[in-house]
């Protein structure tokens, strides 16, 4: 396919053809906002926020779902183009709670980095009706607060693009339009899978993980990048840990899943810090299991596989692995049941 070359901010940028101006400004490392853009959704341009100046266009145009063209002149920050970006936000903050301070997602909200950016103080600007939506929370896992909704749509595109549920979309018309599932139900009323991919790529506090609510501050958490435990896909992401502690799974880049996880991923790390979960090695004494420590543990099992292999033959020994291990963990048990007991008695759970 053949190449376009044009001018942003007057630095020569040359992309493949079908690319948008904002691809282009980003190969180029310019910066323009964007709310209802995702590079891995289909454009929509629903909110405006990516408006530039294109030389000789009839009036600003979305920099996110307009091709760029050869020898297009694009200006992304000319007068016009701030005074639209900063009048989009002051509509939007004027239907905008206004709880920053108490709001889970402070810190790390796209409409409030935009409105700092732009010089955006509050709603006040533009007065009108505001919504007075329930908060919904009658769900173990996300908490959806609809008045912090700015339609921007990306939920509705996640669910059904990315997951391929179809669970939510635009309901009602006009001033009334809201995100929610068919019939206007609560999600734990539709078929939803609580997925949470809707929550990992909404730009303000409308959706949030209920798990990290009022438990740490987004600068709060140190993200410590992991692959999932419960399958052998190798979901990448991101441990939210505060004081040593889990509090939260968010989604990162990850090489296998994208931003993509499932329920179990999302949600399901409560294992980790729980009461009843085992932390030392158990050894049975006299019929009853006691704790040891894992010198202790280890050689037992070690003597007690030596003497079988010696007594009876490797072949009396059979090791059974399991789909939640890694690759890794899986190869090294494959080659201790055969390059050191001897046997080719290895199996998966994932046969049985
Ligand atoms: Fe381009 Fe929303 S980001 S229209």
């Amino acid at each position: 396919m053949a190449d376009v070359t044009l001018l942003i901010n007057g630095l020569q940028v040359t992309v493949p053809q079908g690319s948008t101006i904002l691809d282009a400004a980003r190969q180029l490392g310019v910066f323009i906002p964007t709310l209802c853009h995702d590079p891995e959704l289909t454009s929509v341009g629903s909110c405006r926020m990516c408006v530039v100046d294109v030389k000789g266009a009839r009036s600003l145009v979305i920099s996110c779902a307009t091709a760029a063209a050869e020898g297009m002149v694009v200006e992304t920050e000319s007068p016009a183009v701030m005074e639209a970006r900063k009048t989009i936000i002051e509509l939007l903050l004027a239907n905008h709670p206004m709880d920053c301070l108490t709001c889970g997602k402070n810190g790390d909200c796209r409409l409030q980095d935009y409105a700092y950016m732009y010089g955006v103080k509050d709603g006040g600007v533009f007065q009108g009706a505001v919504h007075q939506y329930p908060l919904e929370e009658n769900n173990p896992f996300i908490t959806r607060d609809m008045n912090k909704c700015i339609l921007c749509g990306k939920c509705i595109r996640a669910c059904a693009e990315i997951q391929g549920n179809n669970v939510v979309d635009f309901t009602y018309r006009g001033f009334n339009t809201k995100v929610a599932p068919a019939m206007d139900t609560a999600l734990d009323e539709s078929s939803c899978v609580f997925c949470g991919n809707c929550v990992a790529v909404c730009p303000t506090g409308a959706l949030q993980e209920k798990a990290l609510r009022a438990k740490a501050r987004s600068w709060e958490v140190k993200k410590v990048n992991t692959t999932c435990p419960y399958c052998g896909t190798g979901c990448s992401f991101d441990l939210n840990v505060k004081d040593g502690k889990v509090v939260g799974v968010t989604s990162c880049d990850g090489d296998v899943n994208g931003r993509a996880l499932c329920i179990k991923g999302r949600f399901g790390f409560g294992f980790i810090h729980h009461q009843d979960r085992l932390t030392t090695p158990l050894i049975k004494k006299n019929g009853q299991f006691v704790e040891a420590g894992w010198d202790e543990a280890l050689s037992l099992v070690a003597e007690k596989l030596g003497s079988l292999r010696d007594n009876s033959g490797p072949d009396s020994i059979g090791i059974l692995s399991s789909a939640r291990c890694t690759n890794e963990e899986n190869y090294l048990l494959s080659k201790f049941a055969r390059a050191v007991i001897g046997t080719n008695n290895i199996d998966h759970c994932a046969r049985l």
